[in-house]
């Protein structure tokens, strides 16, 4: 069996896996009986796959570029999705006079376009339109406030990112730009002007005082974590011009197109999800590390890491029985930079940490020394894999690199708006897969609401309005006291 899978511009490589013919037959024999075809199947079908809360997941449809027919419910979505398409450009065209784009969002509603923006950015310093990008997820109002101060308040518009138009920080933020426009002699009616919401709660967002010719709307059958493809992208379109939205959208839709008719021991996904499954059952993995050999890249990490652990950071499956293991804690950071902190870790831990090692074939800049930088930077990335494998035996047990670590490189042919689509897509399919393979709901998240849940009497007391610590444990209780005295 192949050890190479070439795609829309990608290239897996597994050889450093040490997966026998034999035992990729098992592995795809195994996904393809958990139903793991079929769970793409129903996907593409727009059937409720996110049984949990009874909806579809049918992200594909957002970047459909073909056009034809996607249905949920037997009603086809494509006009819904070509309509927001039409808007968005039509928004695009039309960008005079603006300085400065405030994107307020969090999780699923900020690390997309976050990621692409930057990406974008990376690759080529002057491309895009000269309107500064501001990104704020948090609620610490550090990065708001840093945000504040580089974009100037009568030429700004404010686009709030939230799916449910309810979350906290983003509604806390958004609560806290329309003061600072306020303070700036922006008029009330210029600031229902310059906001625009982008939600599956156009209600929500009327009611926060968004107007409703500025609701660029998605769907219930959009995860927030799969959303980047939907309206939750217009920076991307805003930055970079529709048309470069429209690439990145079109090398997701070459990777659906993969994912659907490419057969199973050819199937990119597939057998990326697989590798993680066997360095499950041989070596009792519990961490992935994600090496992007791209500064450009540098966010993928973060976003990976939603996408993963969000999914399937879970052990109880669809049907209430325990599942065990199922995601591996997922981090990383772009290499060469990472080979200087936690790599030691990974040649000479107790752990096998396998890697996702992501190349890009053409050098990254246009420096007249670009080239010799990219020939470094690929030289580290594939010594960093070869060492993981064969390890070395030395003098002394503490210097001697242990090997068999495992991994994977990804090659990019060219890091681009349609590449970057193809890749975020492919581990968008490859979490599909895995969540097939445990039988979890890869598209709901109830483990982050109790925490949300506890905040509430937190913040009331932090404000004084529960003297009583009503809802609120001992220690945490006497945490709240050491703060106030
Ligand atoms: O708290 C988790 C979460 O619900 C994520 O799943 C989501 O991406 C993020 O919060 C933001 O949610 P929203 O888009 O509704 O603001």
């Amino acid at each position: 069996m192949s050890k190479l899978i070439s795609a829309v511009g990608l290239t897996l490589d597994t050889a450093y896996q040490n997966i026998s013919d034999q035992e990729m037959s098992q592995l795809i024999e195994m996904a393809i009986t958990k139903g793991a075809f079929q769970k793409r199947d129903s996907l593409f079908a727009g059937k409720n796959i996110n049984q949990s809360e009874n909806r579809a997941a049918l992200h594909p449809a957002l970047r459909n570029v073909s056009g034809d027919a996607m249905l949920v419910d037997g009603v086809d979505v494509m006009p819904l999705v070509k309509g927001v398409w039409q808007r968005i450009e039509g928004f695009c065209n039309q960008l005079i006079g603006i300085t400065d784009v405030i994107c307020l969002g969090i999780g699923g509603s900020d690390w997309g376009p976050r990621l692409v923006c930057d990406a974008l950015h990376q690759i080529n310093p002057q491309d895009g339109k000269a309107i500064r990008l501001h990104f704020v997820a948090n609620v610490d109002s550090a990065e708001l406030a840093t945000a504040l101060s580089k974009a100037q308040p009568r030429s700004t518009r404010v686009i709030i990112t939230s799916k449910t138009f309810t979350t906290l920080e983003t509604i806390r933020n958004a609560q806290t730009v329309i003061n600072w426009l306020k303070a700036n002699q922006v008029s009330a009616s210029q600031v229902k002007k310059c906001l625009i919401g982008v939600t599956a709660n156009p209600t929500a967002a009327e009611e926060f005082g968004i107007a409703p010719e500025n609701i660029y709307p998605f769907w219930d059958w959009v995860g927030g974590r799969f959303s980047v493809w939907s309206a939750v992208g217009f920076p991307i379109a805003i930055k970079y011009g529709f048309k470069t939205f429209k690439e990145f959208l079109s090398g997701a839709h070459a990777m659906d197109q993969h994912f659907v008719s490419a057969p199973a021991a050819e199937n990119m996904p597939l057998i990326l999800a697989l590798t993680l499954i066997h360095n499950q059952q041989k070596h009792q993995i519990t961490a992935k590390a994600i090496v992007p050999y791209a500064h450009a890249l540098r966010f993928l990490p973060e976003w990976l890491q939603q996408l993963e652990m969000e999914s399937h950071g879970k052990s109880v499956t669809n049907d209430g029985s325990s599942c065990d293991p199922t995601s591996p804690v997922v981090f990383g950071s772009a290499g060469s930079n990472s080979q200087h902190s936690y790599f030691q870790m990974l040649h000479q831990g107790n752990q096998i940490i396998p890697v996702d090692f992501i190349a890009i074939k053409e050098p990254m800049s246009d420096l007249p020394e670009a080239k010799e930088h990219h020939q470094s930077l690929i030289a580290n990335c594939l010594a960093q894999a070869q060492a993981l494998a064969n390890g070395s035996k030395e003098e002394f047990a503490y210097d001697s690199c242990p090997g068999g670590r495992p991994s994977n490189l990804i090659w990019v042919d060219r890091l681009d708006a349609y590449h970057l689509g193809a890749l975020l897509a492919l581990y968008e399919h490859r979490a599909l897969c895995l969540g097939a393979i445990w039988n979890l709901n890869s598209f709901d998240q109830p483990g982050v609401e109790l925490g949300k849940k506890l905040a509430k009497p937190i913040q009331s007391a932090l404000k004084g309005d529960n003297p009583t610590l009503d809802g609120i444990d001992s220690i945490t209780a006497s945490r709240i006291k050491w703060l106030n005295t």
